[in-house]
């Protein structure tokens, strides 16, 4: 799912990744696990200490937990993989 997010100086996990749904937070954000990795589609980022400034067309993968937008607006591509969303079941039958 695209979104496009603007900047609020915190992390990308600040932000829930759709409405109502949580990030895929395996290592608790500590940037070891890669669950939260999300495709950078266009901005400037902090990733993990590092700036990053990416055009339309040459995405940049990363871990939304370490990467912090710095320019005004950023597009970002968010996978299935990384987002645990609500309305799942749970068993409470053994
Ligand atoms: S939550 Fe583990 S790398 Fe982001």
């Amino acid at each position: 799912m695209r979104k496009q997010i603007s900047k609020t100086n915190q992390p990308l996990i600040a932000e829930p990744p759709r409405d109502h749904d949580c990030w895929n937070l395996r290592c608790g954000g500590r940037g070891i696990c890669s669950s939260c990795r999300v495709t950078l589609l266009q901005g400037t980022f902090n990733v993990a200490g590092k700036t990053v400034d990416v055009r339309l067309g040459m995405p940049v993968q990363a871990n939304a937990c370490q990467t912090t937008l710095l320019s005004a607006t950023g597009l970002i591509d968010i996978p299935d993989s990384a987002v645990l969303a609500q309305g799942g079941n749970i068993a409470n039958e053994w």
